[in-house]
């Protein structure tokens, strides 16, 4: 049994970036966990505590394996392709891993009686803001099939929850950000497109970064974004798995700190963490890319008590730099 709760926590894609930030935060409070990953972009390595099975979602009878080798008493799902653009070029991808598989997953909870799930899902469900900061009530439009993906999920969970009595909570995040301050695990994409990373390795291996657009309505033309670092990310999930725990009923929550960073404030605050130049060109915008996604979080801080200890950008942004500039220098 475990010490916080009668049963594992079930990580599943908890060797990805958001997921192994999970795993670690789950035992280092006092859960016991089992990851369970295909490793198509999680990292074996990076799943450091408690247990771990390899596996694919998609697999109904492997699903079935694990929940009857481990008492399960809540799931947690980051487990999702995440790449919009792609999304849009190959959405068959994203409805077959990120909607059906995650249907199986459900259902073999269903039948294991495991009714607790908490759930990665983003802001890219809003689509275009009509309002900035955005609330939880905001009207949610999505503009491609990522986004779509991970909202049709959100209202399988509330069919769910009305037909199957599954309680589950529904993280919307921003723009997660940063590592592991004690540098143990942190983000690794292949391909990377995430702005901090590729900043990073812009100044690390000397290929430019591309600022994509210095012409929307912002105050400096660059996107404003809100990022939002991981292990803050994941101490939210774990107020989510506290209230389900403690009996208390399906909600949504954005995850954001509420302030908005365009590129050129990244790239200039990188400067500063690091002392070092960012080489950059500006180049065409990226299609699907709002001007400004800044998120409401009041609810997660009133509701689940949730307080960003990693608010300060550049935190955020020297926990990455931690990560990205050990990992070069380990190379060489
Ligand atoms: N950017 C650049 N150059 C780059 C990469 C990014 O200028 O090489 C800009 C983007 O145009 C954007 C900002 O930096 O304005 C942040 O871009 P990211 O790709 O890091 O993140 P996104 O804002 O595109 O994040 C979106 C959604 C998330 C979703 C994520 C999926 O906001 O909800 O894509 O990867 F989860």
């Amino acid at each position: 049994m475990s010490a916080k709760s009668k049963g594992k926590i079930l990580v599943v894609g908890g060797a990805g970036y958001i997921g192994s930030h999970a795993v670690k935060e789950l035992n280092r409070q006092g859960y016991e966990t089992v990851t369970f990953d295909n490793l198509v972009y999680g990292h074996r390595d990076a799943v450091k505590w408690g247990a771990f099975e390899e596996g694919d979602m998609a697999n109904e009878a492997r699903l079935r394996e694990l929940f009857s080798s481990h008492e399960i008493a809540a799931v947690m799902h980051f487990a999702a392709y995440a790449y919009v653009g792609e999304s849009v070029t190959d959405p068959e991808k994203y409805y077959f891993n990120n909607v059906a598989a995650t249907l199986n997953l459900l259902k073999v909870m269903r039948a294991f009686g495991v009714d607790k799930f908490i759930f990665s899902s983003t802001c890219a469900t809003y689509g275009e803001p009509q309002v900035v900061p955005i609330p939880e009530n905001h009207p949610q439009n999505p503009i491609n099939p990522y986004g779509m993906s991970k909202l049709m999920v959100e209202k399988i969970l509330a069919d769910y929850g009305r037909a199957y009595k599954l309680k589950s909570i529904a993280f919307r995040y921003f723009n997660a950000a940063g590592a592991d301050p004690e540098g143990e695990i942190g983000e690794r994409h292949d391909p990377e497109t995430h702005l901090i990373p590729l900043v990073m390795e812009a100044i690390l291996g000397g290929r430019k970064l591309k600022i994509f657009g210095d012409d929307y309505a912002t105050e400096d033309g660059t996107c404003v974004r809100d990022y939002i670092h991981v292990v803050d990310l994941a101490r939210a999930h774990i107020l989510g798995l506290e209230k389900l725990l403690a009996g208390g009923e399906s909600a949504v929550y954005n995850l954001g700190n509420g302030n908005g960073y365009s590129v050129k404030q990244i790239i200039e605050t990188t400067e500063k963490v690091t002392g070092r130049k960012v080489p950059y060109d500006v180049a065409p915008r990226r299609e699907g890319d709002p001007a400004a996604l800044i998120g409401s979080a009041g609810k997660a801080v009133s509701e689940l008590g949730w307080k960003p200890e990693f608010a300060d950008i550049e935190r955020i942004v020297e926990t990455a730099w931690n990560w990205h500039g050990s990992r070069v220098e380990s190379k060489v």
